[in-house]
Parts: C-alpha cells; structure tokens; sequence
C-alpha cells in the first residue's frame, strides 16, 4: 500500500493521502533556525538548539500525532465552515476534501482543495535569514463570491525544554506577549535578550496571543474558539502561554486569488519584526528567497549526479540519501519527532561519522564540525563521547550581572572531561577516516597543521590528534592483543565491561592504513614505519584470536567467553564482526567470502541484514545492554540500518556487485513505497533499524532521519559500487556493479573541475576497469587532477 510517489524532477516527495502511519518529518531551515515539520504541518521550531533555544511548543510522543504546529486555518464567513490547509488539525474528511503535501529539499508545501477554495501553504527558511516564511495563496473556484478568514496557529515554547515541560511555578510566569504595529511580540522576562515574533504581510483583523484564549477551555487545534467565532479575541498577557495567531478576512470574487505571508522569526519586534514585515511584505522577496534556497541545493546535488539502471538508487542518491547526510551535519542528531530536546551537542562517533558522508557537498560545516571533535578530543587519545561544542567557545557574556533561577548552570571545560568509565572505544577512531577524507576530498594538506587545543588542556597539530588516537587503541588492548570494548563500542548496547571487540580491532587497522596514506603525503617517514608495524600487530592478533571457523567472532566478554560464536545458541553471529573484518583487509580472500557467505545466509532477510541472529532472550550484563532489549528491536537483532552500507562495501572489496546491489536494494526505502501498511516511515528517508525476524512487526521502520545510514550509503554507492574515490593522486574510478548493468554516467565535480564519466560494462563484469580514457586519450587510474575549471569527458570500459 502506498501513499505517495517520488517526483524526481523536482526533488520532492508528494504525500497524495494524509493518513498515513506514523508522522512524516521533513526539515526546514538549513542555517541556525530549524523546523521539524510533518507532512500535516505538525511540529516545532528550535534555534540552533533542541535544548536550550526552542522557538515553537511540541508535545511529544502525543496524541494525535504530532501536535502542535504551524497552522493555517481557512473559514467559510458565511457558512461558518472551517478547514486547515494541511489536513491536520482540522481533519476534514479526505474524500471530500483534496490534501497533498509535498516534501522538498527543506521547504514543505502543503495544499488543499475543498469547497471551490484552493489554498497553498509554501513553508521555508530562507538561507540567510532566521524567519520562517509561510506563503500562502488562495484561488476562489467555486464559481461565486466568497468571503472567508484565514488564520494563523503558532503555540510558542518556553526556552529550555526542560522549563518547557517542568517546574512551572517558575517558567508559567517568566515570558509574555504583546501585540504592537501588526507584529506579535513573545518575550522572556528571566532572559531579557529573548524575543521571537510573529508578523504577516497585511493588516490583521484581529489577533490573539495568549493560547487558551484562541483554543477555548475543553477545547484542542481541531476546534479552536476563535476560528469558530471566526475572530480572535486580541488577547495579550504577561505570564501564561502563548501564541501567534494572526487573522485577516478576504473577499475573494470568482476565479480570483490572493496571496499573504506570515513570518516567524527570532529577535524583537523592533529589531527584526519590523524590517522582516517590510521585507517579505514585497513578494517579490518571498520569491527571491526561495529562488536563493533553490539554487542552495542546486548547488550541492550538483556535485554529484548519478544516472544508472537502478531507479530507485538514482533518486535516493541523487536527492535523498545526500539530503538526509546533510542533515544530520547541520542539525546534529538531536532534532526530531524522536529526539525533542535534552540532548544536545556532538555525538562523537555519530558526528565523526556523518562528516564522511558529504565532505564534497559540505566542506565548510564538515570542516567546523571537524575543528568541533578535535576541541572535544583528549590528550590521551579519546573523545568526549557526547559533549556540546559550545563549551568550547568563546563566552559571550550576554547579560552582566544577572543570576537566572531557572537556567542550567553553564558548563566549563573541565566539568565535561569524562574518564575512562565513559570512554566509548570506537569513538575517536572514526575521525581519523573522516579528517584524511575531507582532506582527500578538499586537498588542504595544511590542515594537518593546524594547531587545536585539547579538551583536558594542551594543545597539538590536528596530525598530532590523530596519532594520539591511534597509539590510544593500541594501547587498550586485552590479553589476547584485541581491543578493548571499554563502556562500548559502535553498538551502544554492548557494554563488554573490561571484554574485547573485534569490531574495534578491526577499525584501528582500517584507520592506521587511512592514517599511512596521510602521513605519506606529508613526508613523515618514521611514522609511516611504526604504524605499518602497528598495523601488521593488530592484523596477527585479529587472525589469530577472531576466526570462528565460518565467520569471525564480535569478541570476547571480561571472562573471556566468546561473542558470536556458532557455539552460543544465542547471539550465534553478528554482522558488524563480519563486514569489518573485509572492508578493513583485515581478512584474507577465502575468510572474507565465507564470512560474507555467512552474512547471506544467516542475516538477510528482504527488508536488510539483521544486526544479530538469534536474538538474545535473556539478560546477560557481561554481553551488555543489548541482551535487555526485546527481540528484534533496535540492537537486539532488529535490521540495524546503520552496518547495512558495511556489507555493501564487503561486497565490492570483493568484488561480487550482484550481492552487493541485493543488499543495497533489501534496505533502500524507495524500494518499500508501495509496502507502507508493513514500513509505515517515511519511504524517503533510512531509518534507524527495522524490526528483525524475532519480533511480530518484522518489517516495520523507526526512527526516520537522524541516523548514520545515510552518509555511510551514500559513500557505499558513490565510492564502492559506483567506485568514483578521490584519492591524493588523482580521481579513481573502480565501479563494483550488478552484472546486468551495461552502462551507466556520473558527473562528478572535484577540486574545482567537472569529471562527465561514462562507464561502460559490454562484458558483464562485476568489477574490473579494463581502460580508461579523458578526453579520448588513455589514461591512467587515478585520473590525474585536472586544472581548476575544466571539464572533462571520462569513458571507462569494464
Ligand atoms: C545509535 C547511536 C549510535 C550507535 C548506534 C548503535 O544510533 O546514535 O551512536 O552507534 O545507535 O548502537
């Protein structure tokens, strides 16, 4: 069952029925303002922090779903009759009324048809500028005169979620409202340099600021008093909650339309309110505005295109899967339906990780993040697991002299240095991949020099930070030479407590050779021969204790019993343990098959590979966290979205493109648009796992967007099965396909020239490039850099 379609040409998922399963989110804003919003208009806006800048009001894991938001409500003046323009929060009957909204590249559009009346709600943040516009247009169809209300709905947050959702003998008191010029003030008395407003294009005809004024008692956004009284009651407060709800009435004539904005920005009336209304009451700057956020991502899906015979793997490389990498840098992972606050800041190995995924599109912020993990990084070797990098910066001491009651005492530097306890083992590892990339993808090789403090004191060159990584993992090793698992690793829920992990093991050996590759480029020879002989040790140690006799074990637990061994009923063999042990080279060809044979056989299933099979039943606190989930669900052998792409990249190191296309196609949502009443997410976005085959909802996705999925698909098709990899000498190009593909095109923009390549496959290969020519010339692979501003044309043939 389906309930909507993929328009590629332009980069918009349409949601034709409105009832679908579980919220549909897209992300507006792409700056420091933020909306989560749902494909009923439902959610809320925060300022570059889910925690402690919340602009609009969310309740949660609530019902109905995702209430409130950002509505626009229409009335009939002469019937009474009332509708919102997304379905919610009215809810008309849909077979009566027409609702569509379409999902862009960080704009929403919601529309309705009902009663001869077509209304258009264009929902955006423009690139520079921290308001968020609503565009709205109404058409008059109906044949005759009309004479209707439009209403907007905001209900405003208090600042800090948690004063938001506590202690409101206090927050209850300390914020209020005012209307003045056309223009809704809301203002936080306890923070006196707070202000977000709410304006429009016209003259309201009435307003209302104060929320249970505009709901009515006994009342919900279904039915609001004021839309039935078709008038606001010009409500203001000090103290109390509240809301932004502007009201006009328009005549509209047969076949007429009309058009007005709203505006809801961060800063005062005076300061912002006042220019912003002037500013977008001209709609030729509402359009130049979203013309500019067009042209944004224009910019970043152009520099790389993908053409190949998997339609599917087109549009969610092409436009999905980048949007949701890009994501999950700007916001971090804590803005959704799922995460709504409370946690902020940096997951270190989650940051590190996402920065891989578009270092191309997004080499400024990648970059910030970058300096961000490196300011979180420790003298001894690793990161702050979750920290926020804005203890870091400079303080800005907005409001001398003033105690806050209610505020969260601001953290200094030393109170968030954690120590080993909470050290997680994988987690600095993986910035050692993601800086030699940036630096591979951007060629500035004198970012390795750049002199960063660290988080506990001292300072070292970026280079500096990652042999420190580096010697850390070679340092915390357990008897058998494997790596620590410390409080965890990757898997959050296996908390080997003193055990070791293979998957660790087989990541310090992946980054110690990224590293090399690095350290070669800069001349640092006697680095280049201790970590080859570090890399040659973690190598023996991994062949010698992993190898399980069809597959390679997770690790051991602090007694020293195997995880993931064919001898456990439970817990029999793990995915990670597998995958990492290829796509690192760690294992030799007839290993590397046989595990990845073991991956087919036991962990597929058509909805992606399962983390783990059989899930566990029973606890067991030296396995970890994980063995107290339910069976199925999240790590606890659900189908983990995140390792998926690993074994997608197994497959190409060895070649075999047929099964590495099976796997990308079991797990790619576009391929379950039309399974819905199983999937119920969002088909245009991965989410964090599907349930397993233990558990009754197999197939079922949770936890849409915030996910490292994303990135790590998109290098696995981009640089393993399409196998176009920026390298420090050149551009390699080293497809892994379906054996039935014949050709396919990519154009790829790199160091400042544009690469058109064609790949040709007349001999059904899976992987192997037989010649490569630029420009009709033979060339070799690398190709080598060509100069800044050309274009070139690239024929390969398999
Ligand atoms: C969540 C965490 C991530 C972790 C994964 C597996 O997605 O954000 O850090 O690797 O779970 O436990």
């Amino acid at each position: 069952m389906k309930y909507g379609f993929f328009d590629d040409k332009n980069k918009e998922y349409v949601i034709e029925r409105p009832d679908v399963p579980v919220s549909w989110t897209n992300y507006l804003g792409v700056k420091d303002l933020c909306t989560v919003i749902s494909h009923n208009a439902g959610g809320y806006s925060f300022y570059k922090s889910t925690e402690h800048q919340r602009v609009t009001r969310f309740r949660p894991n609530g019902v109905p779903l995702d209430r409130p938001g950002h509505y626009v409500y229409i009335r009939d003046d002469e019937t009474g009759e009332y509708w919102s323009i997304s379905w919610q929060p009215v809810g008309k009957d849909f077979n009566k009324a027409k609702y569509i909204c379409r999902h862009g590249l960080s704009y929403s559009k919601f529309e309705c048809d009902y009663q001869g009346i077509k209304a258009e709600q264009l929902m955006f943040i423009p690139v520079e500028e921290d308001v968020e516009l609503w565009d709205i247009k109404l058409t008059n169809n109906s044949g005759k005169p009309r004479k209707l209300s439009v209403f907007s709905y905001v209900e405003f947050s208090f600042h800090h979620v948690e004063i938001d959702n506590q202690n409101f003998q206090m927050s209850l008191y300390a914020s209020g409202s005012n209307f003045k010029n056309g223009i809704i003030e809301y203002d936080f008395f306890y923070e006196p340099w707070t202000f977000h407003y709410f304006a429009s294009s016209f003259t309201p005809d009435s307003y209302d600021c104060v929320r249970d004024k505009f709901i009515g008692n006994y009342r919900s956004e279904t039915n609001p008093i004021a839309i039935e009284n078709g008038i606001c009651s010009n409500s203001t407060e000090l103290g109390g909650n509240h809301c932004g709800s502007l009201h006009k009435k328009i005549e509209l004539a047969p076949n007429e339309s009309t058009r007005l904005v709203f505006m809801l920005g961060v800063g005062s009336r005076e300061e912002k309110g006042e220019v912003v209304k002037e500013q977008f009451s001209d709609f030729a700057n509402v359009d130049a505005e979203f013309k500019k956020l067009k042209h944004y991502w224009e910019e970043k899906t152009s520099v790389l295109k993908v053409c190949t015979p998997n339609k599917g793997l087109n549009s969610m490389i092409n436009t999905w899967t980048l949007y949701q990498a890009e994501t999950c840098v700007v916001w971090s992972r804590f803005g959704s339906f799922i995460e709504t606050g409370g946690r902020v800041g940096l997951g270190y190995r989650d940051t590190s990780q996402d920065i891989m995924g578009v270092t191309h599109t997004n080499p400024n912020k990648t970059k910030e993040r970058i300096l961000e993990l490196l300011q979180g990084h420790t003298s001894y070797g690793y990161g702050l697991h979750l920290f926020d990098p804005e203890v870091f910066k400079p303080k800005e001491d907005k409001l001398p002299g003033v105690k806050l009651p209610t505020v969260v005492p601001t953290s200094d530097p030393s109170d968030i240095v954690h120590g080993m306890e909470d050290v997680c083992a994988d987690d600095a590892i993986w910035l050692v991949a993601s800086i030699c990339e940036w630096v591979e993808e951007n060629g500035e090789l004198e970012f390795f020099d750049e002199v960063i403090p660290y988080a506990n004191g001292g300072e070292g060159t970026v280079y500096e930070h990652l042999t420190k990584i580096l010697d850390f993992s070679a340092k915390h090793v357990g008897q058998t030479g494997i790596c620590k698992g410390l409080r965890a690793d990757w898997n959050d829920c296996l908390n080997l407590g003193g055990g070791e992990s293979s998957m660790v093991s087989f990541m310090h050996y992946w980054a110690i050779n990224i590293f090399i590759k690095s350290a070669e480029q800069l001349g640092q020879d006697e680095d280049i021969a201790k970590y080859k002989e570090m890399a040659e040790k973690v190598k023996k140690s991994c062949e010698n204790e992993l190898w399980d006799g069809e597959w390679y074990l997770r690790g051991f637990t602090k007694s020293g019993k195997k995880i993931g061994t064919h001898q456990d009923e439970e817990g029999k063999i793990f995915l990670n343990a597998q995958t990492w042990a290829v796509l690192s080279g760690v294992a030799d060809t007839e290993r590397a098959e046989k595990a990845m044979n073991a991956v087919d056989e036991h962990l597929y299933s058509k909805y992606g590979l399962h983390l783990l099979t059989p899930a566990y039943s029973t606890p067991n606190d030296e396995i970890g966290y994980v063995t107290r989930v339910y069976k199925g669900i999240k790590e606890n052998g659900s189908i983990f979205s995140h390792p998926n792409p690993w074994a997608v990249i197994a497959e190409c190191e060895l070649g075999r493109g047929n099964r590495a296309m099976k796997f990308y196609d079991a797990i790619l949502p576009f391929n379950q648009n039309d399974k819905i009443e199983i999937r119920q997410s969002e088909p245009y976005s991965y989410c964090q796992f599907i349930m397993g085959k233990d558990h009754t909802a197999h197939g079922r996705a949770r936890h849409p967007w915030l996910t490292g999925t994303a990135a790590w698909f998109y290098t696995a098709v981009t640089k393993h099965i399409l196998g176009i990899k920026p390298t420090y000498s050149g551009l390699m190009i080293d497809p892994c396909i379906p054996s039935d593909w014949e050709e396919f095109d990519v154009i790829r923009k790199w160091r400042g020239a544009t690469y058109n390549i064609k790949i040709k496959n007349p001999n059904n290969k899976e992987k192997g490039v037989s010649e490569i020519k630029v420009n009709g010339e033979i060339s070799s692979n690398p190709i080598p850099i060509v100069s800044k501003g050309s274009e070139v044309n690239v024929e390969v043939t398999m």
